[in-house]
């Protein structure tokens, strides 16, 4: 039986723990600090926030209040979509540190590409970027590096790279199996994060999911983290709340059969986002 800290290994040699604590839309300040504190106490030991979501100082706080030493949690945050380009990536890197109360990172994110239908030099926009996350890299100011939301086309100039990144973090949930992207990032050793495990929580009353959780005797939650793990996918479950918090981390006493997988891969899409990288208007 694996364990919350068991881990992947990135294509340089970084361990990643296999499951995340996802912060989207967790407020700053004392919830933050809180429900970071209560998912290491629980037994996390990755966390992963981005600048835009406004949460990092409440974030850091959390982070240095747990008493868990600093180098046995893997912090990731991600570069905003207006920090694009060499030198503004570069000072986005140094402000989430400020933000964070950190020395260093354990990985940073693009975290959305730019892309045709917003911004002409689109691929020479992720070029520089890239470049800029590449330098921190090989300073030691990053442990490791990669992008959020790339679907292929996006991907393939990074795959050129002198270092090419390392995760790429995309919505994956039961329903959403984006199988294009992962093939993509399998054939070249980039690990797949799945942001949303739960489909922003749009999966958790869905009769099929209950059904297979009352089978199962787990939680809807559980069988979606679980399906992820299953996939070989890391899983970034988000919540303020303690018991959840807790309770999406039991997901080690059972297994998922490769029918149930199957069907769970099929099933109607309703926990998208409604996001497409290539539509977004941000
Ligand atoms: P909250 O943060 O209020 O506890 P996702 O990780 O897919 O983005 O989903 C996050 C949403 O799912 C949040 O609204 C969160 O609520 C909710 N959530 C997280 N874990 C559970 C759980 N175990 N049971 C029910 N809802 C959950």
């Amino acid at each position: 039986m694996k364990t919350l800290t068991d881990v992947y290994t990135l294509s340089n040699g970084v361990t990643i723990p296999w499951v995340g604590f996802g912060t989207w839309q967790t407020p700053d300040g004392q919830v933050a600090a809180d429900s970071v504190k209560a998912a290491l106490a629980a037994g996390y030991r990755h966390i992963d926030t981005a600048s835009i979501y406004k949460n990092e100082t409440g974030v850091g706080q959390g982070i240095r209040e747990s008493g868990v030493p600093r180098e046995e949690i893997f912090v990731t945050t991600k570069i905003w979509n207006n920090k694009r380009g060499y030198e503004k990536t570069r000072e986005s890197v140094e402000k989430s540190l400020e933000r964070l109360g950190l020395d260093y990172l354990d990985m940073v994110l693009i975290h959305w590409p730019a892309a045709p239908h917003r911004v002409e030099n689109w691929e020479e926009l992720n070029k520089s970027t890239w470049q800029a996350l590449t330098d921190l890299y090989k300073e030691g100011k990053i442990r490791a590096i990669g992008v959020s939301n790339f679907k292929p086309h996006h991907l393939k100039a990074l795959l050129e790279a002198e270092v090419k990144p390392m995760v790429n973090q995309i919505e994956l949930h039961p329903g959403m199996t984006q199988q294009e992207t992962v093939d993509l990032c399998r054939e070249h050793g980039i690990l797949l994060e799945a942001w949303s495990p739960l489909g922003c929580g749009r999966l958790l009353d869905h009769p099929f999911l209950g059904e297979l959780a009352a089978k199962y005797g787990k939680s809807v939650a559980q069988i979606c983290i679980r399906w992820c793990l299953q996939k070989g996918f890391l899983p970034l479950p988000k919540s303020v709340t303690p018991s959840r918090i807790l309770d999406n981390t039991k997901v080690f006493d059972f297994a998922l059969s490769d029918e149930d997988m199957a069907a769970m891969d099929a099933m109607e899409n309703v926990g998208w986002s409604g996001l497409d990288p290539d539509e977004v208007d941000f």
